[in-house]
């Protein structure tokens, strides 16, 4: 079975690399099972000091399977067969730094994972964006505590309810990103800063991550955003927003009382 994720470990850094280009690396739920092995492989061995999020193809990740959404909201995909919680938990509780290269676009969990990388290097055309209420859903991953925090609640909320989209270049000046950088050496650039992140002491990065987050508090509010969400899932919004982005049309909610 592919999962579109490729895994490698170099001089100590754990590359995990979205392979799944001609979908624009969309995640599936399979995407999600291979993250997590791959984030419980980084957390148990030693040898592995960095962890460091890539992609191949024009795209970062243009966020969750949308299809993956639709079959959650009819049933054929059940809550409890879902890796996506297992991987935000991994993320938010992780030890060990993470560093993430994005180029093109990066789409909802796409964006709200690099709030959980202690270092982001992005395209300058990168695209960063959380359109969730676009597709009739609510922020995850912590971001509806994380994005305010980063960048202030206006911009959260335009990004995240106008779906405003943030360049390269925005994100470094805004503090999402730690620089942007020319789209071909994106990814060289973030494997050589996570190799040398890697000949740091590993206990003192550890401890440093672990003074900067915290994760109980976190895992709290991913829990109860992923409570929203499944229920904002099942809604007659969310129905027309998939059947929409299926259909290739724009979404048409003006007939639905909003709940
Ligand atoms: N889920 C499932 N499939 C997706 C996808 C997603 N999130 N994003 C892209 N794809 C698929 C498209 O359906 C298309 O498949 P096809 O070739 O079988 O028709 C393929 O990837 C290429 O995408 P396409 O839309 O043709 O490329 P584009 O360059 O015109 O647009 C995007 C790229 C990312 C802007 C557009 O695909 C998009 O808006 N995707 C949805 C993003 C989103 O809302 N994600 C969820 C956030 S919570």
């Amino acid at each position: 079975m592919t999962s579109h994720i490729r895994v490698h470990t170099e001089d100590g850094v754990l590359r995990i690399t979205f392979d799944r280009a001609e979908k624009k690396n969309a995640f599936t739920n399979a995407m999600y099972a291979a993250m997590s092995e791959a984030l419980l492989q980084a957390q148990s061995a030693p040898q592995i000091r960095v962890v460091l999020f890539d992609a191949e193809g024009d795209t970062f990740t243009a966020g969750n399977d949308i299809a993956d959404f639709a079959a959650i909201a009819s049933g054929k995909l059940r809550r409890d067969e879902l890796h996506v919680h297992r991987f935000l938990e991994l993320l938010a509780r992780a030890q060990k730094p993470h560093v993430a290269a994005v180029q093109g676009l990066a789409v909802g969990i796409g964006t709200t994972m690099l709030l959980h990388c202690d270092l982001v290097y992005v395209a300058e055309d990168a695209r960063l964006s959380t359109p969730f209420v676009n597709l009739a859903l609510v922020p995850e991953a912590a971001s509806s505590l994380l994005m305010p925090a980063r960048i202030g609640h206006a911009r959260a909320f335009a990004m995240f309810a106008l779906g405003e989209a943030v360049d390269g270049h925005a994100a470094a000046a805004l503090g999402l990103a730690n620089a942007a950088l020319p789209a071909a050496g994106v990814r060289t650039h973030a494997l050589a800063v996570g190799k040398a992140l890697a000949q740091r002491p590993a206990g003192a990065l550890q401890a440093t991550k672990r003074l900067m987050r915290d994760a109980d508090q976190l895992a709290g509010v991913m829990s109860r955003e992923s409570e929203v969400f499944a229920e904002r899932l099942r809604t007659a919004e969310a129905s027309e927003a998939f059947s929409a982005f299926a259909e290739r049309r724009a979404p048409d909610f003006s007939k639905l009382a909003g709940r």
